[in-house]
């Protein structure tokens, strides 16, 4: 089965069995079909956060559960839920269109709701662990529905429990979401403070956080539909504080933000600095508004992308002392 239109980078990739399920029946028959072949199981959302290689042995399950809906607010805040299968983007333009307020800031961001907190995805001030309140996951190994409140997803930065305690544990069913009845905008990310101001907005509303957001993403992230890439394809180093004023002593232009007890790095300015940004190697490249950003100019692979990822991670290392991780998944490991 032909995956090159279900991963967002567009790599040619081709899965030895592939079954796509819209109800809990037809999931579970799926496991335990993969259980009793001794299939792995790559369970697929958006595709938008993976590295596919060419050959994918065993079973590809698209996630492909839908449905959505508002329960009754108790003191202004209100739990909404969603089905894993259901896009995320539109599922932010819902919740808004519901009064529902708090997931603006994640707008545009692929993929689907499943996998929303499988990284615990953040963009411009506002991580998913801020917004969440509990999630339904069916166990591979009991065959049991089990719930997970906040807590128990160990959420981190780009990582949870699903992604790094017990991967493929865990098939993510339904997320509920803790928003407010009342707008709360969240304006700390100084790039959207700065375009709203631009605009003449220092009181916006959730809908033109929501409009500023879509448009610095359409600016500086490119359209998978168009230019194949996984949004960002390193985490920013956690460093110490100490190693991150003698990199500033060494760098004064160094961007850094603190983070625990620590400092977060920008790692688009290590590789920009590096002289990565804009620069092709084969039919793989470093995008031209974002050195965060790696894409498929068409005709690319995932073995041609790995190469490159490890020349940069080698530029960074060998000029910062800094090392870079990946942030995509890369499937089969
Ligand atoms: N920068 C450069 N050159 C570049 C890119 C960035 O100098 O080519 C510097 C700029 O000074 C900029 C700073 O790096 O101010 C940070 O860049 P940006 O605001 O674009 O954010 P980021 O650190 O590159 C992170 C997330 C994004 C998220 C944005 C906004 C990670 C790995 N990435 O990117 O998330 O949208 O912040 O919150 O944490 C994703 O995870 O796929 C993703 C797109």
């Amino acid at each position: 089965f032909d995956l090159c239109a279900l991963n967002s980078f567009g790599f040619p990739s081709r899965a030895e069995y592939f079954l796509r399920v819209e109800t809990l029946d037809q999931l579970r028959q799926a496991v335990a079909l993969a259980r009793k072949q001794g299939w792995p199981m790559l369970m697929l959302g958006g595709g938008s956060n993976l590295v596919l290689r060419e050959h994918i042995p065993g079973l590809v399950i698209q996630m492909a559960l839908k449905g959505r809906q508002v329960a009754s607010p108790e003191a202004g805040t209100v739990l909404v839920s969603a089905a894993a299968g259901e896009n995320w983007h539109e599922t932010v333009v819902w919740t808004l269109q519901q009064g529902c307020y708090g997931l603006e800031n994640l707008a545009l961001i692929p993929g689907t709701v499943g996998a929303a907190p499988m990284q615990n995805i953040g963009a411009y001030g506002v991580e998913l662990e801020e917004r969440f309140d509990s999630l339904l996951a069916l166990d591979t190994e009991s065959g049991d529905i089990r719930r997970f409140d906040r807590d128990d997803c160990r959420f981190g930065y780009r990582d949870s429990l699903f992604k790094s305690v017990a991967p493929g544990r865990y098939i993510i069913l339904e997320v509920t979401f803790a928003l407010s009845q009342r707008p709360c905008p969240v304006l700390r990310y100084q790039a959207l403070a700065d375009a709203l101001a631009l605009r003449g907005l220092t009181a916006p509303d959730p809908e033109q956080v929501f409009e500023a957001i879509c448009e610095i993403r359409r600016r500086k992230l490119p359209d998978p539909a168009v230019v194949g890439n996984a949004g960002s394809f390193f985490k920013n180093p956690l460093v110490s504080s100490a190693q991150c004023e003698a990199l500033r002593e060494r760098f004064p232009g160094l961007v850094a933000f603190a983070a625990g007890d620590g400092c977060k790095l920008a790692a688009g300015w290590l590789i920009d600095q590096c002289g990565w940004k804009g620069r092709r190697l084969g039919q793989v490249g470093v995008y031209h508004q974002q050195a965060l950003v790696l894409v498929n100019e068409g005709g690319g692979t995932a073995a041609e992308l790995l190469q490159l990822s490890d020349r940069i991670r080698g530029s960074v290392r060998e000029r910062f002392g800094v090392e870079l991780e990946m942030e995509p998944r890369l499937y089969p490991a």
